[in-house]
């Protein structure tokens, strides 16, 4: 498989708010460096770090109270359009002007389209209500990871693997024992699956005092190419809905640089939220269970990265929500490269 080419004509979670503030922020996105501040009035910018001068990056510039962006090596200076407005003291106004990415902030998280500004839409993004709503409390962060999104995407698109690198949290033999269920939806792909009657996972019943036999459930979406929402619930076995402890896990799989990534997270819960020391602990596990994902991941890209001849790869039953995330993200590289390839080619060629 060839992973290392981005989509980039989708939304991925660029930061979370409280990352942004009147500084400058520079963070690689689909192999594009974005330089992210905040306006005066509060509105968060994204433009590309790249001077149109000579390239320096404008995140090693700085910003003026007034909004205007100041490039730090020959003084070239920009108003909140991205539009300069001259050169420090030079008579000279050069005609230039920053190439600003569609940007949403919405619930705490932004959200940044670095492909073609026209099909930014924000329909596509999801529900994200859960991160503000008053009865659901969470945690959020980004950790890094040197290795492609992909391999992040397939690491959740096929959760068996809970079995064997998280045993000691979140994964026991039921999870790689059950089979799932794959739905897809447009370029949407999710599955599910329902364990009854398992014994509780070590997290689970530390988390929610629930001791075996339990029922839980994991439901995931992939909102290609690299949104990711996780719904859980546990419960004792037999509990009806609305019963039951429900989390929601929120992952940003966002390209960096190369075949690096941005894992962003959020994990949330509706019981119990005003208990820190849960929270404390909740959040602890999250990141020990990324890093153990991280760990994994890494080696993994090692693999892939010295196998470019691509080894076939084998199969089970288990891959399919994985195998049908691929087939997402491939369908709509090859739509952004068929429409790049449309508009280099003349018209009157186009239309023979
Ligand atoms: S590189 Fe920015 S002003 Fe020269
Ligand atoms: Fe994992």
């Amino acid at each position: 498989m060839t992973l290392t080419q981005h989509v980039r004509n989708g939304w991925y979670l660029g930061a979370w708010s409280d990352e942004i503030g009147r500084t400058l922020k520079q963070r690689w996105i689909t192999d594009i460096p974005v330089c992210f501040y905040r306006l005066p009035d509060q509105t968060v910018t994204a433009v590309e770090d790249r001077c149109p001068h000579r390239k320096y990056p404008l995140s090693l510039g700085h910003l003026d109270d007034d909004g205007t962006l100041q490039c730090d090596y020959h003084g070239y200076r920009f108003d909140g359009q991205g539009v300069c407005v001259g050169v420090a003291e030079q008579a000279d106004r050069p005609k230039a002007a920053l190439r600003r990415f569609p940007l949403v902030e919405r619930d705490g998280a932004i959200w940044i389209w670095p492909g073609d500004p026209e099909l930014a839409d924000e329909s596509l993004l999801p529900d994200t209500s859960w991160l503000t709503d008053p009865n659901w409390t969470h945690v959020h962060g980004v950790v890094p990871l040197k290795a492609r999104h992909m391999l992040l995407l397939e690491n959740l698109l096929d959760l068996t693997h809970e079995t064997f690198l998280h045993p000691t949290s979140i994964g026991n033999a039921a999870v790689a024992a059950t089979p799932i269920d794959v739905t897809v939806d447009g370029d949407r792909v999710g599955f599910s699956r329902r364990m009854i009657g398992i014994e509780a996972p070590p997290f689970y019943e530390k988390s929610c005092g629930l001791t075996s036999p339990v029922d839980r459930w994991q439901d995931g979406d992939f909102y290609p190419p690299g949104i990711f929402v996780l719904n859980i619930r546990v419960a004792a076995t037999g509990t009806e809905e609305p019963d039951g402890f429900h989390m929601k896990v929120l992952y940003g799989m966002t390209p960096g640089r190369g075949n690096e990534t941005h894992d962003f997270y959020a994990l949330g819960r509706d019981y119990l939220i005003d208990d820190q020391e849960l929270t404390k602990f909740q959040h602890e596990q999250q990141l020990a269970v990324m890093q153990e994902d991280v760990d994994a991941l890494e080696a993994q890209e090692i693999m892939y990265a010295t196998d470019p001849g691509g080894t076939a790869e084998s199969s089970i039953k288990s891959d399919l929500a994985a195998l049908r995330g691929r087939r997402a993200v491939a369908k709509m590289l090859a739509r952004e490269q068929r429409a790049q390839q449309d508009a280099r080619i003349p018209h009157s060629r186009a239309s023979v």
